[in-house]
């Protein structure tokens, strides 16, 4: 097993390190920075569709519906196509409308989630074109759906998701610009921009890697905690999520992802100067405002671990701890700030003595109900 992990602890710390590996791999053969094009074979048949879908309704479950957030987040942003993300256990029961102009994208890394399934049949019992994005080649989501494409992040033994859920992100930051050259609803030159970025996001997360030592040290003092608080804005809002999610399934700390403005409306109660409040506080176009959300989080003598791009000061001088992530544009934000959220419940869990691989009560694929 020790050789399985690849001289790694856990399979979730190695699963954490091959990320620069994973990503890289799941965009590999789909972007030309160079011309301004990403090609998705899975997606080609069903372009027409795409350009033309009058919404599209993401289904998943646990982590794969926080990409599916992000997902939501890159797809509006950039081709401007209406979507909406529904946890596939509550879709399913509701009597949603859906027509044959809607395309139901399922995400799951297994391809096997009992819920996800139900979903997809559904759907397309009302004629919605199915698309999925799973990790497990030859899966059931896979053979359920019209077309799809793979995540290709390789075996994800972790019970908590780490590359499985960075790889969904790209596939869905990939399917982003795909729709949007199609739609014609981005500039060639942003395109360019964008993807030649996107070729270099593994050496940048392989930097994000880079602050493992300082945020171990940091997870030295809130091994103890009982509860915390994850805040971010737009597409940093789903990493908050997800940092939360991880947190609480490797190491039973009771852990809330919140949009920060919504923290007035009830978190902010809680804050105290024991609780943790964990800020993706990157410089992007929330950036001012998230500092107004440490200040209120400050003045209440909380502590504050801030996410920050290199180079940062503003937010260095008031936050209690920072850890930096390369500067990169706003599209490739979780890509990058999720990396130091997986290393500090990683971390965390380890120091309280958890099973990191294998949490108490969690199934890596959930086949029932
Ligand atoms: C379980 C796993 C999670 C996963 C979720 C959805 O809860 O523990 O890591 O995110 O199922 O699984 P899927 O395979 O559909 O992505």
């Amino acid at each position: 097993e020790m050789l399985e992990k690849g001289g790694y602890d856990h399979f979730m710390l190695k699963e954490i390190y091959e990320q620069p590996r994973s990503i890289g791999d799941c965009m590999r053969g789909r972007i030309y920075p160079l011309e301004g094009k990403v090609k998705l074979g899975g997606i080609k048949e069903y372009t027409e569709k795409f350009k033309n879908a009058h919404r599209i309704i993401i289904v998943a479950c646990g982590t794969s519906w926080h990409a599916g957030l992000v997902g939501e987040y890159l797809i509006e942003e950039y081709a401007r196509i209406p979507v909406e993300v529904e946890y596939a256990s509550e879709f399913r029961y509701r009597n949603p409308i859906i027509t044959e102009n809607d395309i139901v994208i399922a995400i799951s890394q297994s391809g096997e989630t009992a819920d996800t399934m139900a979903a997809i049949e559904m759907a397309k019992a009302k004629g919605a074109t199915i698309f999925g994005i799973c990790n497990v080649v030859g899966s059931s989501i896979p053979r359920l759906s019209d077309a799809g494409i793979y995540t290709h992040a390789g075996p994800e033994i972790g019970v908590a998701s780490t590359k499985a859920f960075t790889a969904q992100v790209t596939a869905l930051t990939l399917m982003a610009f795909y729709m949007a050259e199609k739609k014609g609803t981005i500039a060639q030159t942003k395109l360019i921009a964008l993807l030649s970025e996107l070729e270099r996001i593994p050496s940048l997360v392989e930097r994000a890697l880079q602050s493992d030592g300082l945020i171990r040290e940091i997870s030295e003092k809130f091994k103890d905690s009982r509860n915390a608080l994850f805040l971010g804005r737009g597409s940093g809002f789903p990493v908050a999520l997800e940092g939360a999610l991880k947190l609480k399934e490797i190491s039973y700390i009771h852990a809330e992802g919140y949009p920060a403005a919504e923290m007035k409306h009830g978190p902010i109660a809680l804050i105290d100067e024991q609780m943790p409040v964990i800020v993706i506080a990157t410089k992007n176009s929330s950036y001012e405002k998230v500092i107004s959300n440490i200040q209120e989080v400050k003045a209440r003598k909380g502590v504050v671990i801030a996410i920050v791009t290199e180079g940062d000061t503003e937010v260095v001088r008031m936050a209690d701890y920072s850890i930096e992530i390369p500067s990169a544009d706003e599209a490739f934000l979780p890509l990058l700030a999720t990396i130091p959220l997986q290393l500090l419940s990683y971390h965390i869990a380890v120091l309280r003595g958890c099973n990191v691989d294998q949490p108490r009560n969690l199934a890596k694929s959930v086949t029932v109900e």
